[in-house]
């Protein structure tokens, strides 16, 4: 099966004819040698940027010298009025210090206590599909949103997506989105900085958001101090000190983290696991392996996670066909050379899990739906050299554990109650604030 990909932008152009079409669709735009250039480079007149699919680059910009290569003050300025200085955006000390909190919150332990938790919103969105699955065409986007967050609310704050504050928190969220479609997590903004301003939509939303958050915080810190606390994520994240400095963090820094754990943790979760979906829908013989992998294994104990193989081969392959982060910004700190170019301070380095997975020098079959590509020798390099959905490196995403478990669990619950349809017209992949469906993704569901 060789799942939808958006028809590339084809010779040079104008450097304004490419900044009128990334601006209506950053993926369309690119130009079809990414697929097998090493690296491009990019003079605009707001931009000067290099696109790194050469692997020894990423290692370099992720693994060997990340500190020379922060994030981008474009990032930031998107997600400022939302995230605060969370860790998503901050870089230096700053940044340090949240991620020795953040990376003790998601040892490996922690996310195997939130098993039955992710297991329970599993269950409910079971739950929630079965009015649905009469065969008719539906969009299954809003769907993984919905589960997504509710288990991010039950895996942090011990509450489902129904909980007043929670519910408003989801809905907030979708005004927030929809007032600034330009916004994704990469932070590939089109627009120049001083062309960018946040509308009032924008403003009104996030300090909505960031209010109801402050509730939340402000009910489990007093919780903490009577002793009823309920051993969750927040209340690990809130209680657990900098090894260095021995700080905790402030309440004003718990919100800017949880904004961050429910924008960079529902919204990837959603777009992968309905991208997962779709690809099943057009593939019976993994559907079916995986309907019976999930009959025979599925359970509230988390020792059944390690028996969905089929489950986490169908969610790292959707991945890596439709990356949630399809591209990432840092800015050089220091002038650097760059496959033999200079490449001055302040210089803009764009990385492309969607080129890279892609890439037709490096993958077998590269643009084919195989979840039987990582048992062999070719997948399994490319997995080490080439894969990077949750990026790399210190500044990669803290989550992964937790995603590589909520992912093939949702998947494997779906499957094993319903069986999924290709809907009439595929989908057409975008970037908002992570990679979508231009319209949606469809699919039909029918009982099992
Ligand atoms: C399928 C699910 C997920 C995917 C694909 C994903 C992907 C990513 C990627 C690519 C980054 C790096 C972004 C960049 O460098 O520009 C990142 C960072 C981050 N993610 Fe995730 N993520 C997922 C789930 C989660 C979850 C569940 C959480 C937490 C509950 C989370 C929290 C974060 C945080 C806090 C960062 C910022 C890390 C830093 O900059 O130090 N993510 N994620």
């Amino acid at each position: 099966m060789i799942p939808p990909k958006p028809r590339p932008r084809e010779g040079k152009g104008s450097v304004w004819r490419f900044i009128r079409e990334f601006r209506r669709d950053i993926l369309s735009a690119q130009s079809d040698r990414l697929y097998r250039a090493w690296m491009a480079e990019f003079r605009g007149p707001f931009i000067h940027s290099f696109t790194c699919n050469d692997p020894s680059l990423v290692d370099m910009v992720l693994k060997r010298r990340p500190m020379d290569f922060p994030k981008s003050p474009r990032m930031a300025a998107g997600l400022q009025p939302l995230l605060g200085n969370s860790s998503f955006i901050s870089n230096g000390a700053t940044w340090l210090h949240q991620r020795r909190i953040i990376d003790i919150a998601f040892e490996r332990g922690r996310v195997r206590e939130a098993f039955p938790a992710m297991h329970d919103a599993a269950e409910a969105v079971v739950e929630r599909l079965a009015p649905l699955a009469d065969g008719s065409e539906i969009d299954i986007e809003p769907h993984t949103s919905h589960v997504a967050a509710d288990v991010i609310f039950r895996t942090l704050f011990s509450i489902p997506i129904e909980h007043e504050t929670a519910s408003q928190v989801f809905e907030s969220f979708r005004e927030h989105q929809d007032a600034q479609p330009m916004v994704n997590l990469g932070g590939l903004i089109a627009l120049p900085r001083w062309a960018r301003y946040h509308n009032r939509r924008v403003r009104h939303s996030a300090r909505r958001i960031r209010r109801l958050i402050k509730t939340l915080v402000a009910e489990r810190a007093a919780d903490i101090d009577a002793g009823t606390a309920p051993q969750d994520l927040a209340t690990k994240i809130m209680t657990t000190p900098d090894p260095v400095t021995n700080e905790v963090f402030t309440p004003r820094e718990m919100i800017d983290e949880v904004a961050t754990f429910f924008l960079a943790g529902h919204e990837t979760g959603a777009s992968a696991l309905a991208w997962s979906l779709y690809l099943l829908s057009g593939s019976p013989y993994w559907q079916e392996k995986l309907a019976r992998e999930a009959k025979t294994h599925l359970s509230r104990d988390f020792s059944c996670v390690k028996r969905l193989e089929t489950a986490r081969a169908v969610f790292r392959e959707a991945m890596r066909l439709y990356p949630p982060v399809a591209m990432t910004v840092r800015q050089c700190r220091h002038q650097e050379t760059l496959r033999e170019r200079r490449a001055p301070k302040g210089a803009q380095i764009v990385l492309s899990p969607w080129h890279l997975h892609r890439h037709q020098k490096l993958w077998d079959n590269p643009d084919g739906f195989d979840p039987g590509r990582w048992d062999t020798p070719n997948g399994q390099s490319c997995m080490r050299d080439a894969y990077m959905p949750f990026s790399q490196g210190p500044r990669s995403c803290p989550g992964a554990g937790f995603a590589m478990i909520e992912g093939p669990l949702l998947l494997a619950a779906i499957v094993r109650d319903y069986r999924l349809e290709e809907p009439d017209k595929p989908p057409v992949p975008v970037m908002r604030l992570t990679l979508r469906g231009k319209d949606g993704i469809h699919l039909r569901l029918h009982k099992r």
